[in-house]
């Protein structure tokens, strides 16, 4: 950084602090959901779909995915027919080389795509028709009309992926009843504290240490980050400093002065694993979810579910943070697997914590013309 740079930014951050660091930062807050609603809405005019099938989308949209990729396409073969995909330019072979993660990601769009098209009247049948991980038809929908099943849609608006401000309190029984009783066979809750949940924090940070030492995978999460206003605005997906959830000067500091490939310097890189270190401590516990195998439809399955807890979540305030790494990197994987059966498939690790207040979702989403193919 020049002088007259270094300057500037001390000034600018001095100036913040006598003049009430709000004011300077209330100013670079970052892209918001509601532009990027607007946004959508502009856009929406294609394909032949009428508004529900619109606000259906939209709500599907809404999912959680890996790195905020977003990886679906929907192919509208006709108005009752739609086929979901994966697009080709929205993988992250270095830490998903199998598609595992997309798929689960896939998972959870159709799992908001089903509810949102239950609530407006619409039984979405969904079946899959890929074979390998790596066949870009995924899933095929078709809908049959049925009276609109009551489900508050405001709870898809809402949720959203919590890291920081977890309360160090278990779940009670009736929140974890809520959570993991839908399938007892594949949900498992460790509440921290136990000699099993210490272990998976262990592992978890073990783990993202390896990460953050693998070039290919540093580089492929950078390529998904979007620091300044402009990237999070042009490309509306990724990880923004607000997903991040790095605010105050730091955030600003980082929006304004560095770019995504700084988080490559030894410096971020430690700041980073002290960053997540703490964040494993924060918390409930942590909540391991499995499938019934490693089948494309048993990873749908999978995501679906997935999506199902994390809402029931949000209806709870329990907040819910993926913890991935220990399912990505090989040693990770294998180290679960030596020590379970061979039935044992992992596909999620969880931390969970009550809050003491939920915040409102800040990761952005593209409009959904952007993802329509005819
Ligand atoms: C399969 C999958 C894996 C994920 N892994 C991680 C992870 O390792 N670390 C993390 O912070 N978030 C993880 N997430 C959460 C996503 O980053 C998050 O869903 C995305 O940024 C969108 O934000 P939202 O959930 O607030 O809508 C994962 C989500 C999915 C679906």
């Amino acid at each position: 950084m020049s002088i007259s740079r270094r300057q500037f930014l001390k000034s600018m951050v001095l100036g913040s602090l006598c003049a009430g660091a709000g004011s300077i930062l209330s100013s670079c807050g970052g892209v918001t959901r509601s532009a990027l609603f607007a946004k959508a809405k502009l856009n929406s005019y294609i394909f032949g779909l009428d508004d529900r099938d619109e606000k259906i989308l939209q709500y599907a949209s809404l999912a959680p995915s890996i790195l905020n990729i977003q990886p679906w396409h929907v192919c509208v073969a006709d108005r009752r027919k739609w086929v979901i995909s994966i697009d080709p330019a929205r993988t992250a072979p270095a830490i998903d080389p199998g598609n595992r993660e997309i798929l689960l990601s896939i998972g959870a769009f159709v799992e908001n795509l089903s509810i949102a098209a239950a609530a407006n009247g619409l039984r979405a049948e969904v079946s899959i028709i890929a074979q390998s991980p790596f066949d870009k038809n995924i899933a095929q929908i078709s809908f049959i009309h049925k009276p609109p099943l009551e489900y508050p849609l405001k709870r898809l608006e809402l949720r959203r992926t919590v890291k920081k401000g977890y309360l160090d309190k278990p779940l009670s029984l009736e929140t974890e009843y809520a959570l993991t009783a839908a399938d007892k066979d594949h949900f498992f809750y460790f509440p921290s504290g136990t000699e099993h949940a210490a272990c998976i924090r262990d592992r978890v940070i073990e783990q993202y240490r390896i990460q953050l030492d693998r070039q290919e995978a540093q580089a492929e999460i950078i390529k998904w980050m979007r620091f300044s206003d402009e990237d999070s605005e042009k490309y509306l997906d990724g990880l923004t400093l607000n997903s991040m959830e790095i605010g105050g000067i730091p955030g600003w500091y980082l929006r304004h002065f560095a770019e995504p490939p700084d988080f490559l310097k030894p410096r971020y890189r430690d700041k980073s694993l002290d960053y997540t270190a703490a964040l494993s401590r924060e918390g409930a516990g942590w909540i391991v979810i499995t499938s019934k195998d490693r089948s494309v439809s048993s990873l749908i399955e999978t995501g679906r579910q997935f999506e199902r807890t994390a809402l029931l979540a949000r209806e709870h305030d329990v907040a819910i943070h993926p913890m991935s790494q220990c399912l990505e990197e090989q040693t990770g994987m294998d180290q679960i697997l030596s020590s379970h059966l061979d039935e044992f498939h992992p596909q999620f690790i969880l931390r969970v914590g009550y809050l003491e207040s939920y915040p409102a979702p800040v990761s952005l989403r593209r409009p959904i013309n952007w993802f329509l193919q005819t």
